[in-house]
């Protein structure tokens, strides 16, 4: 029987998890749940990538080893994945003994027969990137990585090298011939395009010297393994190569190697060489999604706008934010993430069109039904209802092509599609003014219809968002927690009679706080914290809890930077560091300072704010100042305490 092996990259250890890590996460906890509802043996693997020069920069800016940087991370990745309801078979980190082993048993291996040899190297180095380049591999004397070109380093000394440049040919024939390998299409012309230059072979060491922490060569002890030589083979130690041939043979060749776009090359290049030379068969096909960006702006560090999803996940809940993930973003192209969007798809698909319909059908259900699945009755099935199944039917099987063809933001735009077409057909038929009028085996059937199909959608969401449609399931009296995916392509499987179950609202509307709908509402009401208050009379005075004062989260915070938002001549925009995480937010208070006077001075900050964005610019959180009429001060602490300091 065919089997489904599913991959994501494994992610560094170096920083914690955001949203394109998740995003990756989550497609292929999508994918591997399809799969395992199809009744395909299915194995998903992710992981954390622990080596290399990043993790071990970051440990010493800790001041910690780089064992313990890797230790407090990947917790954070593991937390999260659980969080996530990610269903992955396997963790692997490549700190394991079970992965080292394999990586030295390989190079041992390619070095006996000498595809890995010995050689004097000078040329540049990025120490970013950890890649050597030759002259015209450099962009204006700098490192050429698409968003790097950083200055690079000349360096000169021994090392080893895989003879990599012996696959040219062999690969751009095997890209030619397999056109399923790379995909999307244009990533594999961008695979061919960069085979047109002569490739070199790969410097797969590391003198201890520049670098420590890594996999030791076997064959000599003064170096360690360049990361992504020893990163790359997570896909095959962790199914048992070589060890155990069975498991592996079960599992390989991957069904996909899923990627963002950034790592194309070591996946399409560097991977599939070192593969031929072990004497391995290929994976399926390498998948290269695009990248999230933060509105239209790439999302980093310095920009202070990378999304945690965690708390977006807390914030929303788990199952509207893998939702909007999967619908957002076409594969293969980049995708805008911003709250806005993602209230107003929420609303849209989750809380109006499905939530909405399924409180009334049950509503319905209750009240003529008496609780129960009702009959329909043959005779009262009309063009109405055949129009329904038919719509419910192919919906089912064009989700399973849009899986199979990785299209999964089509196959999700049809289910709403189809729900949709159930709140038509219910606006048709009106089973409300049937029960009131008595005309009872037409009400059975509209409501049996509506049911049937919510049953449908149920299944087909389920991978996506398994908690609520498991509650939608219950709600509608289905036994089975997931669903067969084979029977969503089957009318009538719903029992008549059947009771039932508690429904409470399933996708509950988000409102902003003045009460109106969101979208649109967080943008530039909020015009970022101080200074903006309504004076309050001491009569409107509203008296709080302790428990609602400790929902707040006040915390010190470090400015980094500051400076005017354009086109606004009230705001500031300010770099903050709190307790060395860096956020951006925006602040009314360029009238009572310059921006130059606030760069190192520690304030108060709302920290658990839900970000908005004020004048087209991302603000999380919100400082805290005294005003008086016109006067305006920040709230400062007295005397030195670390950024991130709690305020009680
Ligand atoms: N450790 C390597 C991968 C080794 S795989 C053998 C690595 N790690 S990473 O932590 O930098 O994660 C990279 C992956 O995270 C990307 O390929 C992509 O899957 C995901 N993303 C990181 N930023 C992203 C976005 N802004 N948008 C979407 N996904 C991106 O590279």
């Amino acid at each position: 029987m065919q089997s489904f092996y599913v991959t994501t990259p494994i992610y560094y250890v170096n920083d914690r998890p955001h949203i394109g890590h998740a995003y990756t996460t989550i497609l292929a906890d999508v994918l591997a749940r399809y799969h395992r509802l199809m009744g395909t043996p299915t194995f998903f693997l992710t992981g954390t990538d622990e080596h290399g020069q990043k993790v071990q920069r970051a440990a010493e800016a800790a001041g910690i080893t780089p064992r313990e940087q890797a230790d407090r991370t990947v917790v954070r990745f593991q937390d999260l994945w659980r969080r996530l309801e990610i269903t992955s078979d396997d963790f692997i980190r490549t700190t394991e003994a079970r992965h080292t082993r394999v990586v030295q048993q390989i190079l041992q291996d390619l070095y006996n027969r000498d595809e890995i040899y010995r050689a004097e190297y000078d040329g540049w180095y990025c120490v970013t990137c950890e890649r050597f380049y030759t002259d015209k591999d450099l962009k204006d004397g700098c490192c050429p990585e698409p968003g790097c070109g950083r200055v690079v380093e000349r360096i000169r000394e021994a090392n080893y090298f895989f003879r990599m440049s012996a696959y040219q040919d062999w690969l751009i024939r095997t890209i030619r011939e397999r056109p399923g390998f790379i995909q999307p299409d244009f990533r594999r012309n961008e695979t061919l395009g960069f085979l047109r230059q002569p490739l070199n072979d790969l410097c797969i060491s590391r003198p201890k010297n520049r670098l420590t922490w890594g996999i030791e060569l076997p064959f000599d002890a003064d170096y360690v393994t360049y990361v992504w030589f020893d990163a790359l083979v997570n896909y095959i130690s962790a199914i048992g190569y070589p060890e155990d041939r069975t498991r592996f043979e079960r599992w390989w060749p991957a069904t996909y190697h899923l990627i963002g776009k950034d790592i194309l090359t070591t996946h399409t290049v560097y991977w599939p060489t070192m593969l031929k030379a072990m004497g391995l068969p290929l994976p399926q096909t390498i998948f290269a999604h695009g990248w999230w960006l933060v509105g239209r702006d790439k999302m980093s560090k310095s920009s202070g706008n990378v999304v945690n999803p965690m708390a977006f996940a807390e914030r929303y809940g788990v199952d509207p934010f893998r939702y909007f993930l999967m619908a957002e973003m076409t594969l293969g192209q980049d995708a805008s993430f911003t709250e806005e969007a993602f209230v107003r798809r929420y609303n849209a698909d989750l809380a109006n069109d499905l939530g909405n319909l399924l409180n009334r059908v049950m509503k319905l259900i209750g009240k003529y039904g008496g609780g129960c699945i009702p009959e329909p009755a043959d005779g009262a099935a009309g063009g109405d209802e055949i129009a329904l199944r038919k719509a419910a039917l192919e919906t089912a099987g064009s989700v399973g092509a849009a899986v199979e063809g990785m299209r999964l933001d089509e196959g999700l735009a049809r289910v709403a599609g189809l729900t949709r077409e159930v709140n038509r057909y219910m606006e048709r038929r009106r089973p409300w003014d049937l029960g009131r009028e008595g005309r009872l085996e037409d009400t059975a059937t509209v409501l049996y219809h509506a049911a049937e199909a919510l049953r449908i959608v149920s299944g087909l969401l389920f991978p996506v968002m398994p908690n609520k449609m498991a509650e939608l399931r219950r709600a509608l009296g289905v036994r089975e927690r997931a669903p067969d995916m084979g029977r969503l392509q089957e009318w009538g499987v719903l029992g008549a009679g059947v009771r039932i179950g508690e429904m409470r609202s399933l996708f509950p509307r988000i409102q902003d706080a003045s009460g109106t709908d969101a979208p649109g509402g967080t943008e530039g009401r909020r015009t970022g914290g101080a200074g903006r208050r309504p004076e309050r009379s001491k009569e409107e005075k509203v008296e709080i809890t302790y428990a609602d004062f400790e929902k707040l989260d006040l915390r010190t915070a470090r400015i980094d930077s500051a400076e005017k938002v354009e086109g606004a001549d009230k705001l500031l925009r300010l770099q903050i560091d709190v307790g060395g995480e860096k956020r951006q937010i925006v602040a009314g208070i360029a009238r009572h300072y310059k921006p130059e006077d606030l760069a190192g001075r520690t304030i108060v900050v709302v920290a658990n704010l839900k970000p908005a964005t004020i004048r087209g610019v991302e603000s999380r959180g919100m400082l805290l100042a005294a005003s008086s009429g016109d006067t305006l001060r920040l709230v400062t602490v007295d005397g030195d305490v670390p950024g991130g300091s709690a305020v009680s």
